[in-house]
């Protein structure tokens, strides 16, 4: 089986990569993990990609100030130089340029911690808390040159408690990211999906449903009031 050369970009701590590459060290996976770039170079996950023998790259965005497409450039130079043929954003602080997204148009992916299209942008976990929504998630999508937006690969879903805070709420989806994140690289890169228009249909089994969490207590909808 060929895999496919992959690259995951990152800025900061990169659990997601983490998972990416637990998942990758298995021959058997579709993706190959051939090089972990970060544009910031205090980037925690580059020390642990390293670690388990990953090539990595650092290109930082500052020096380019606002010239994004010079910024990509030097981006894109580092894939070709690594033979990338798929591209995973994994916690990628910078927001890409229409010009990218055509370029790496369906073989780039980003995992984001909402149920989209709910929460897009930033601070999700506590956006999710304040509007009182009883079910979070995360979802892995194709990227398109809107923020947060692209065909829908895999979303899971876990719930809101009335005791939760933001790190709280932020560490159960997280557990879920780690869950979702390499089984929808792995549909990607072994050629299982399939784009009609907005909408990607997956060829594997059990990937039509999104994942949840079961919820804890005693049943969500019942009429017994809680005792004080
Ligand atoms: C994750 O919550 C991911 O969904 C979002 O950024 C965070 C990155 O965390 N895009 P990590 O660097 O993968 O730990």
């Amino acid at each position: 089986m060929r895999r496919v050369p992959t690259a995951v970009l990152i800025s900061g701590r990169g659990s997601n990569m983490a998972a990416l590459l637990a998942a990758a060290a298995d021959p058997a996976y579709p993706a190959e993990i051939v090089l972990v770039l970060s544009n910031r170079a205090d980037a925690a996950g580059l020390a642990h990609a390293a670690a388990r023998g990953v090539p990595t790259a650092i290109v930082e965005s500052r020096p380019f100030g606002r010239d994004r497409e010079g910024f990509e450039r030097a981006i894109d130079a580092e894939l070709a130089r690594h033979g990338v043929e798929l591209l995973a954003l994994a916690g990628f602080m910078r927001v890409l340029t229409e010009g990218f997204c055509t370029r790496w148009r369906d073989r780039l992916v980003n995992i984001h911690p909402s149920l989209l299209p709910a929460f897009r942008g930033l601070d999700t976990h506590a956006r999710a808390l304040a509007a009182g929504v009883r079910l979070h998630g995360c979802t892995v999508h194709l990227v398109r040159p809107g923020v947060d937006e692209g065909p829908i690969l895999a979303q899971a879903a876990v719930p809101v408690l009335a005791e939760d805070t933001e790190a709280s709420l932020a560490a159960r989806v997280l557990e879920q990211e780690h869950r979702l994140y390499p089984a929808a690289l792995g549909w990607l890169a072994g050629g299982l999906v399939r784009i009609e228009g907005d909408i990607a249909r997956i060829a594997a089994p059990g990937a039509a449903g999104a994942l949840a969490n079961p919820l804890p207590g005693p049943a969500p909808l019942s009429t017994t009031p809680a005792e004080r």
